[in-house]
C-alpha cells in the first residue's frame, strides 16, 4: 500500500475541501488530543488536520504540536504536506507566489520542540541535514510548474515566536542571516515530524512582503486575503501532488534517528 498521507493546513486553509466522505475525529495519545478529519482523494485515504483549529482559535505558540504529529505518526501516516503563510525578506519571493523550503533557522523562544526528552528513551540527535523531504519537495516542484503563480524552489524558512508580527530591525537580521521567509509555525512542526521519521514539506505561501521590507504596516486581514486569493491554486498543488506522488519513499526520512 502506498505511504498515507497528511495534509496540515495553515493560516487560511481550514477544510478539506479536495477530500470526499470525509469524517471528523478526535485522536488521544500521551501529549494531548488532536482534532483531525479524514477522507479520501482518488481512493486514496488522507488525513487533514487544522494546525490552528478550524476556525483559527489557536495561535502559533500555543499549538500541541507533539499531541498533532504523534497522532499522525500513529494513524500511520508516512508523508505530511503542510501549508504555511509567510512573509517575505527575499525581493525575488513576490506576495501571490508559493516557496517549497528546504531550510530552516529556529527563532522561537517557548516551545517544547523535541520527543526527546532524556530519560527512558535516552539522549537522541537527529540529523537536520535535509529537514524537509527531498522527494516531496520535488515531486511539488514538479507540479508546481503547472500553475499560474511562481513556485520557488528552496528557500530559508525564519520561525519567529510571534503570535506578533517582527519588527523591521528584526527582519533585517533575519534577512542577514540568510532567512527568505518568515512565519511562525514550522518549528517545531518539522523537527518533530523529522524525529518521528515523517516526510515532511512546507508550501510557503507569500502573503506580504515582511515588516520594514512592504511599504505598509501588517495586518492579519492582509494575510487572510492574499491565501483567499490563492486558494484555488494550492487545492490543484495539492491534489497534483498526491496523485502524482510516487509508492515508494526514495528519501531518507524513514530512518530518522
Ligand atoms: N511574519 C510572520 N508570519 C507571517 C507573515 C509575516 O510577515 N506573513 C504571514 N505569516
Amino acid at each position: 500500500m502506498a505511504p498515507k498521507i497528511a495534509i496540515i493546513g495553515g493560516t487560511g486553509v481550514y477544510n478539506p475541501d479536495i477530500l470526499s466522505d470525509v469524517q471528523e475525529m478526535i485522536v488521544e495519545n500521551v501529549y494531548g488530543k488532536a482534532k483531525m478529519a479524514k477522507g479520501t482523494y482518488q481512493g486514496k485515504e488522507i488525513i487533514f488536520l487544522a494546525r490552528h483549529g478550524a476556525t483559527h482559535s489557536l495561535p502559533p505558540h500555543l499549538i500541541n504540536y507533539r499531541a498533532n504529529i504523534r497522532a499522525l505518526k500513529e494513524m500511520g501516516v508516512e508523508r505530511v504536506l503542510a501549508t504555511a503563510a509567510v512573509g517575505s525578506l527575499n525581493e525575488t519571493m513576490a506576495p501571490g507566489s508559493f516557496v517549497l523550503v528546504d531550510q530552516f533557522l529556529d527563532f522561537t523562544k517557548n516551545r517544547i520542540s523535541t520527543f526527546f526528552d532524556g530519560g527512558e528513551q535516552g539522549v537522541t540527535h537527529t540529523d537536520m541535514t535535509n529537514p524537509y523531504c527531498p522527494q516531496l519537495i520535488k515531486v511539488l516542484a514538479q507540479e508546481g510548474q503547472n500553475l499560474p503563480i511562481t513556485v520557488h524552489q528552496g528557500g530559508t524558512y525564519v520561525t519567529a515566536e510571534g503570535p506578533r508580527f517582527e519588527t523591521p530591525a528584526e527582519i533585517r537580521m533575519f534577512k542577514m542571516l540568510g532567512g527568505d521567509v518568515v512565519g511562525m509555525t514550522s518549528v517545531p512542526e518539522v523537527v518533530l515530524a523529522r524525529e518521528a521519521g515523517l516526510c515532511y514539506a512546507t508550501i510557503g505561501m507569500v502573503t506580504n512582503f515582511a515588516a520594514g521590507i512592504s511599504p505598509t504596516e501588517l495586518s492579519h486581514q492582509e494575510v487572510l486575503d492574499v491565501m483567499s486569493e490563492n486558494s484555488a491554486n494550492l487545492s490543484k498543488l495539492l491534489m497534483k501532488t498526491v496523485e502524482n506522488m510516487p509508492e515508494e519513499r526514495t528519501c531518507k526520512c524513514g530512518i530518522a534517528s
